[in-house]
């Protein structure tokens, strides 16, 4: 079984790199072989893998001979280059937006909708970051009550946009801090102390498409197009870690303590809510945390029987390298992957 990582240096690829270290530890993913990728600013230099050092080597324009590709170099990259690489049987999951639309290219949250990994072509889908965080803790809800409609308005970290965007908000920091003026590159205004409502481009309709994608997205994983969500999705001057603010019109009406009772057994989820005892969630203990924090859960004063809470999830963990992994996990758990075929994946494929 070989694992191979195509943007092994950038943010994400950091983040898969210690989440395949401890998934390998914890005898969940089981792989032999680890191969690095990255662009050729990067090929030559060295990573250390579970007290190896790995040399990162160029990406390949052709095939790569590995089982499983995690890329996460990008969507140009990966639209280019990701049936090549497959051409040897390797199944790609990945990160960027490229294929995420795509009818026969599953878009998987293992907690969600494991099964429809199994069903992929050489290509699964990674959501992107704001709906994998938010669709961990409103499937179950949907599960069960069946939500209609969906507000939500997002606080995203400058790891959205990768290492340089972080990069960017500890640098610009540092000027405004010495009597400077922030200028800024990676964002479309000066992020330090600053918020911007404005993330990837805006559509006809006047939301963006990073707003687009959490309708696009958690209907499609969801697998239900009927679900109606409006978003405002916004950059925050913080590292890492998403959160959300979520509205949810109910069919079947819910009490704040049925949906505690529902999350506080959810795969993925840690019900932290405590308003009393100011626990609530947030990036400052939602980072580097595996499970996507909700709480603030509450009454809705707009819609009968609905619901308000508050997530927040590591966006480089939940949502990219973890939910990855996961996927990965889910594979090879149902013998889809290390050169076995399961009776699933025969009976499902066409
Ligand atoms: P490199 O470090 O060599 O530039 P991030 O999302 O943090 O910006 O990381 C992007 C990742 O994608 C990095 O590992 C980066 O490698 C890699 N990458 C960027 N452009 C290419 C490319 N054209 N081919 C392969 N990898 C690329």
């Amino acid at each position: 079984m070989r694992v191979a990582i195509v943007g092994a240096t950038g943010a994400v690829g950091h983040e898969l790199m210690a989440v395949l270290e401890k998934s390998q530890q914890e005898g969940k993913l089981k792989f032999d072989e680890l191969q690095l990728y990255a662009s050729p600013r990067s090929a030559g230099s060295k990573l250390t893998f579970a007290g190896k050092e790995l040399t990162v080597q160029v990406t390949p324009d052709g095939p790569i001979d590995a089982d499983v590709i995690l890329a996460s170099a990008g969507g140009s990259v990966s639209k280019a280059l990701a049936h090549k690489w497959i051409q040897n049987g390797a199944v790609v999951i990945d990160n960027s937006s490229a294929f995420r639309y795509d009818a026969d290219v599953p878009l998987v949250v293992p907690e969600v909708n494991g099964e429809a990994a199994l069903r992929h072509k050489g290509i699964i889908a990674n959501p992107n970051c704001t709906t994998a965080i938010a669709v961990v803790a409103v499937a179950p809800i949907h599960r069960k009550y069946g939500v209609k409609r969906m507000i939500v308005s997002t606080y995203q970290a400058t790891s959205g946009a990768g290492q340089k965007g972080m990069d960017e908000l500890l640098e610009q920091t540092h000027v405004v801090l010495h009597g400077g003026e922030a200028s800024h590159k990676e964002f479309v205004h000066p992020i330090p102390f600053n918020v911007i409502p404005h993330i990837d481009v805006f559509q006809d309709n006047g939301y963006t498409k990073e707003e687009m994608k959490v309708q696009w997205e958690t209907q499609k994983i969801i697998g239900d197009d009927s679900l109606k969500i409006s978003c405002t999705a916004v950059r925050i001057p913080t590292l890492r870690t998403h959160s959300e603010a979520i509205t949810l019109d109910l069919a079947k009406p819910a009490t704040p303590a049925e949906i505690r009772e529902l999350l506080s057994t959810a795969a993925g989820v840690e019900v932290r809510d405590d308003p009393e005892g100011k626990l609530y969630p947030m990036p400052l203990t939602a980072t580097r945390k595996y499970d996507v924090e909700v709480g603030r859960i509450r009454e809705s004063l707009v819609f009968d029987g609905g619901i308000d809470l508050f997530v927040s999830g590591d966006q480089l963990l939940k949502g990219a390298a973890l939910n990855a992994v996961q996927i990965a996990e889910y594979l090879q758990a149902h013998g889809a992957l290390g050169g076995a075929v399961s009776p699933q994946l025969s009976a499902v494929s066409p």
